[in-house]
């Protein structure tokens, strides 16, 4: 895949880029950034994931921008000239979870328990209210993407002493508590971390062994991550979930139903 036309800058921290490419869609760009070096592989891992678990993420690829396509427009010639970089398919005519005020209903809510655990196995306390795109399908009614997965494992630059030892409690988050207001079945959490819990092991080394050279991931931070995985799929998520259940989800509940 090939770039054809840069668009513009886009909002955040992480200096993401709107670009066509030759298969005719606009994709959101990440490129590789000292400070951030683990954004990348962190938006990959929560990519391959999120896509296995079937959750609402849109469409991403790594991709080479080459130097001589970036070296064309000053906001992408000041970025680093690492290979690779991370593609986010661009969903247009969406909302981030602050711009709308009243949401009704979620056409997808099915999903919504499976980003929560996602978010819990993964260790990602950025689920903000900007970090899901919100479609709008009717009055009040929307589709919800997630998207920005750059600080799982507990933020963008982790070392490998700090994913060994990820926080197992509660992560505050406004924006689980909204999707949990709208799921439906306390069973769909786990069904969920059942779909966690059998993902083949081999997947998540193939997923690990995917992470471009260029990244800076070593060979024992895979193993890392892998491990991490692993432990916590079965260590740590399936309490942290009743946790959950207990603290957020049933009290959001109780209340609507006295309400
Ligand atoms: N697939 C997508 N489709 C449409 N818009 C997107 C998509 N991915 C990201 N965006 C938009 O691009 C901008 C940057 O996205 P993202 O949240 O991934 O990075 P960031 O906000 O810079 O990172 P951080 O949240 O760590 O500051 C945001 O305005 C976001 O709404
Ligand atoms: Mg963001």
């Amino acid at each position: 895949m090939m770039p054809v036309a840069y668009k513009q800058k886009l909002e955040g921290k992480s200096n993401s880029h709107l670009i066509t490419f030759n298969d005719g869609n606009d994709y959101v760009v990440k490129f590789y950034q000292t400070g951030f070096e683990k954004s990348l592989a962190n938006e990959w891992v929560g990519y391959c994931l999120g896509r296995y678990l079937q959750l609402p993420i849109p469409f991403g690829k790594i991709i080479d921008v080459t130097q001589e396509f970036s070296g064309q427009f000053p906001d992408l010639a000041e970025m680093s000239q690492i290979p690779y970089q991370f593609a986010s398919l661009y969903i247009p005519n969406c909302q981030d979870g602050h711009d709308v005020e009243t949401i009704h209903e979620i056409t997808n809510h099915c999903s919504l328990a499976g980003v929560i655990l996602l978010d819990y196995w993964l260790f990602n306390r950025d689920r903000t209210r900007k970090n899901i795109l919100l479609h709008e399908t009717g009055p009040n009614q929307f589709h919800l993407w997630m998207i920005d997965q750059a600080e799982i494992f507990g933020g963008y630059a982790w070392s490998q002493t700090e994913i060994e030892n990820l926080p197992d409690d509660l992560i505050k988050s406004a924006t689980h508590q909204l999707m949990a207001s709208f799921i439906k079945k306390e069973e769909q959490f786990f069904q969920e971390l059942e779909y966690i819990q059998t993902i083949p092991i081999l997947l998540l080394e193939e997923i690990m062994a995917l992470i471009p050279d260029e990244w800076n991931v070593t060979k024992e931070e895979k193993k890392a991550m892998v491990t991490t995985l692993v432990t916590r799929r079965h260590k740590v998520l399936p309490e942290v979930i009743r946790k959950f259940i207990k603290y957020v989800y049933r009290p959001l509940h109780e209340k609507r139903s006295r309400d």
